[in-house]
């Protein structure tokens, strides 16, 4: 049977209250069983859609905009658009939205977990423990890095790193120095008691260094060689971020050579692959891209992704648009 709805493309398997909502308003395709499109598939689908509930991953550039003249939003349901060509879609008149704030603790929660985790060995200790590698206490078995009393360096000083700061001053006591674009307003240091250093005063004097940078050609291997070799061989590094912000294979080397002591590790580059290297050294905790994992936060990014797809192709506004100048053209 026909029907006069816009039609929509919902790209992963999502929760059923988001697909429920968006029937209301819109003819939904959605993916309930999770297949992974390629991108050809992804554009077949997206043919005769005026928007798309996206994931983050779903490449938005000039050639495939092109191929679909109808589009007119994509509705990340993460805070990171490092899928999105901003400029590409401007051009098209396309808006996108991303899911800001929603996560912010949750991440910043398990930004704290890998830091714990990669500083006090957790993962490497049950490792060995699992393997039946245990017979006796010893005075330094899995000795870590103290986190308490520690110097945090946070690359990276938006809403996630802020979150973070505050957890590590006021829980741990953790003195907090920061490296960003801008540097923040004195009440906002204030508010985190974060201090602003450049960054290779950070990489230097940072007992754990923390990257919550978004990604983009600038922010490209933020974290490579040169940058390893200046950091402590007693420091921890860990990546909330992106892929890519880290040359991931040079900082297996690094942690092989014991460079710096250990990371942790919540994103690839290139994933869900993971350079081989990491997978063989031990000192590295790895987590499949769940900082924002729990069932609440999850459904708050995905309904934020919903109000701004309503709310742009009902009443031609939106609540966290990326590129608002397609909003004033009307
Ligand atoms: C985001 O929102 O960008 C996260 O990386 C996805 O969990």
């Amino acid at each position: 049977m026909s029907t006069s709805k816009p039609r929509i493309l919902v790209t992963r398997a999502i929760f059923q209250s988001v697909i429920d909502r968006l029937s209301a308003h819109f003819e939904v395709e959605s993916n309930p069983d999770d297949v992974l499109w390629d991108r050809a598939e992804l554009l077949r689908r997206m043919q005769g859609k005026v928007g798309v509930f996206a994931t983050g991953t779903e490449r938005m550039d000039t050639e495939l905009l092109a191929q679909c003249p109808e589009l007119k939003i994509c509705a990340n349901m993460t805070v990171g658009y490092n899928n999105f060509d901003l400029p590409a879609m401007t051009a098209a008149g396309v808006l996108g939205t991303n899911a800001p704030d929603v996560l912010t603790e949750t991440t910043a929660d398990f930004g704290f977990a890998l830091l714990l985790a990669t500083a006090r060995r957790v993962t490497e200790s049950e490792h060995f423990l699992r393997a039946g590698l245990w017979t006796r206490w010893s005075y330094d078995m899995f000795s870590g890095a103290e986190v308490h009393g520690s110097t945090l360096g946070i690359i990276g000083m938006g809403r996630i790193g802020q979150a973070i700061a505050r957890r590590a001053a006021f829980g741990f006591g953790v003195q907090v120095i920061y490296h960003n674009r801008s540097r923040l307003d004195a009440a906002t240091e204030e508010a985190c008691k974060a201090r602003y250093v450049g960054k290779q005063e950070l990489l230097q004097s940072a007992d754990h260094v923390m990257l919550v940078v978004p990604y983009s050609a600038a922010s490209h291997h933020t974290i490579g060689a040169a940058e390893l070799a200046l950091m402590k061989p007693t420091a921890t590094l860990i990546n909330l971020a992106r892929g890519g912000i880290v040359d991931d294979g040079a900082l297996a080397h690094a942690l092989r050579e014991r460079i710096i002591a250990a990371a942790g590790l919540d994103v690839y580059e290139g994933e869900p692959t993971v350079h081989p290297d990491l997978l063989t050294v031990p000192n590295v905790v790895l987590t499949p891209h769940i900082a924002s994992a729990t069932p609440g936060t999850r459904q708050a990014m995905a309904d934020l992704a919903v109000d701004n797809l309503i709310a742009y192709l009902t009443q031609g506004k939106a609540v966290t648009p990326l590129n608002p100048e397609v909003l004033a053209r009307g």
